[in-house]
């Protein structure tokens, strides 16, 4: 059976859930179901039918023979009670009070849980008290909308001051609070996050703020790859994770080089992962720190790119010369080079010591370029300066931001060039989401790998449960003690294969889990 996307939707009386729930559905295209309609429904079959409201068991039957369906008009989603349109009646206040005194009775409760199980037919944002918690447990995403009580109360008050009450702002605040006393003391469905839901607090969001956010969060989360469940364990992997587009070429390039000549050098490791690298030298391709130290042969060109005067000296030397830099890096060596010589004095963000930025600087005069790794490290009095910045192309894109932005209050001419690679930017976003969604995040790849270090630090700041790991013996049982969802990111240096070991002996410890 095809698996459809459930999203639960929970939170207190006044947060705006309804309406965000809503404008999700409607964003996602999805279905929607708004469960507090059938507790209404329910609520106005019993008033209709003079039931007394303490009746459980009178109640329980009337919900059982009554058809309850889910209805799209237009853009709006509709209740239809035994085929007649209810959607506007059970918005009344006596309604609304009836349903939340029914809504107390577990059989009440049973049959509404049923019902809605019936209704679903395709993907959808399903609201209401316990959704999260009791009536899918397993949803695909769960929100919990909140607000202040005070904001709770304001949003109220002026809605009820538009239909002509005479509510004051402090009665309100005072019914918002023993109503959040009840909600959250009460004995049947206690009001209560889903221990994985994202709590979105609304207090200073305005409505299409709050869609926006409920919208993307949806997306990104949803691309999270699930992998499989081990004894309760939920494995997902960032869609992402592994080789990025310049690290497949170069390791390409080496192999399809190491089949055609014998011997075969890259200048420094050809990508930042110690585990492949080792690989490649055990099929011929064997890395070099000097040139000095080779007199003949193939010289492949890292993904990290070479300094001009490595390339010179391996010209002299009369070596082949096979270029594996990534054409993002030969893009940014073009920039410095043409930048320096139009009069430019060029900032580069990274790390000075990193190869791809070594490589960069030897593109123009020493006094042309200067590196900074952070806002603290700009030098002072840049405005006398015709400047461009640019970045080492495994940057965050938050640090580069940070950095332009002091640039811009203190430079009067100002070239910004976006270096940083799609593929750095796409890791990083996709492994914070996971990092948000899991008990444990394990992040895999090289410790010298910039790309990765950057990943595990994003994912550490947002998930304390983060373990920067290069092969499976580095994994531990312990770190495991706990978790329910495992999340795993791997840099663009890491290939498949070390990922696959990863996860093939997390899912091993997990089945030793208690
Ligand atoms: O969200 P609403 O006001 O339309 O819900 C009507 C009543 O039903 C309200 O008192 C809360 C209750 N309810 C519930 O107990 N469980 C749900 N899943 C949905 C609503």
């Amino acid at each position: 059976m095809k698996k459809h996307t459930m999203i639960a939707i929970d939170g207190p009386s006044g947060s705006g859930k309804s309406t965000a729930a809503a404008g999700l559905a409607k964003g996602l295209g999805y279905n929607y179901i708004n469960s507090g309609s059938i507790y209404r429904a329910i609520a106005l079959k019993s008033i209709r039918n003079n039931i007394p409201l303490n009746e459980e068991h009178l109640l329980t039957e009337i919900a059982h023979n009554t058809v309850f369906e889910i209805k799209k008009n237009n853009t709006h989603w509709g209740i239809v009670m035994d085929n007649e349109d209810i959607s506007d009646e059970i918005k009344n206040a006596n309604v609304a009070q009836a349903s939340s005194q029914i809504s107390v009775f577990p059989d009440i409760r049973n049959t509404v849980n049923s019902v809605i199980h019936t209704m679903i037919n395709g993907n959808t944002v399903i609201e209401g008290r316990d959704i999260g918690t009791v009536v899918f447990p397993s949803a695909d995403i769960k929100f919990f909308i909140t607000a202040a009580p005070e904001v709770r109360a304001m949003r109220r008050y002026e809605e009820l001051k538009q239909t002509g009450s005479d509510i004051t702002y402090e009665q309100m605040l005072v019914e918002i609070e023993m109503r959040d006393i009840r909600d959250r003391s009460r004995e049947t469905a206690p009001l209560r996050p889903a221990d994985d839901a994202v709590i979105v607090d609304t207090s200073n969001m305005s409505l299409n703020a709050v869609i926006a956010y409920l919208y993307n969060e949806t997306k990104s989360r949803l691309s999270q790859r699930y992998i499989d469940t081990v004894n309760g364990v939920k494995f997902y992997t960032t869609v992402s994770a592994g080789f990025c587009f310049g690290v497949k070429r170069a390791i390409d390039i080496a192999i399809k080089t190491g089949k055609q000549h014998n011997d075969v050098y890259t200048l420094g490791p050809l990508i930042h992962n110690p585990q492949e690298v080792k690989r490649l030298e055990e099929i011929g391709i064997k890395p070099v720190e000097d040139i000095g130290t080779i007199s003949s042969g193939t010289l492949v060109y890292r993904s990290h790119g070479v300094t001009t005067e490595e390339a010179k000296g391996a010209g002299e030397k009369g070596l082949n010369i096979i270029d594996a830099t990534c054409p993002f890096v030969t893009r940014s060596q073009r920039l410095v080079r043409v930048l320096a010589k139009k009069g430019f004095h060029v900032v580069i963000v990274g790390d000075a010591k990193h190869p791809e930025v070594k490589s960069l600087l030897s593109y123009a005069m020493p006094h042309q370029v200067t590196v900074v790794k952070s806002p603290e490290e700009l030098p002072p009095l840049w405005n006398s300066k015709k400047l461009a910045v640019l970045a080492q192309t495994t940057q965050s894109m938050e640090n580069f931001k940070k950095i332009i932005s002091v640039l811009l209050d203190s430079v009067y001419e100002l070239a910004i060039y976006n270096t940083i690679c799609d593929a750095t930017k796409i890791r990083q976003d996709e492994s914070a989401t996971l990092a948000k969604m899991v008990d444990v995040m394990f992040v895999i790849g090289g410790f010298n790998s910039s790309n990765t270090n950057k990943l595990a630090n994003i994912c550490k700041a947002i998930n304390p449960n983060t373990y920067h790991v290069e092969h499976e013996d580095q994994i531990k049982q312990e770190m495991l003690i706990g978790a329910k969802r495992v999340g795993i990111t791997a840099g663009a240096s890491t290939p498949i294969w070390l990922i696959k070991d990863v996860l093939k002996r997390l899912k091993g410890m997990s089945k030793e889990l208690k």
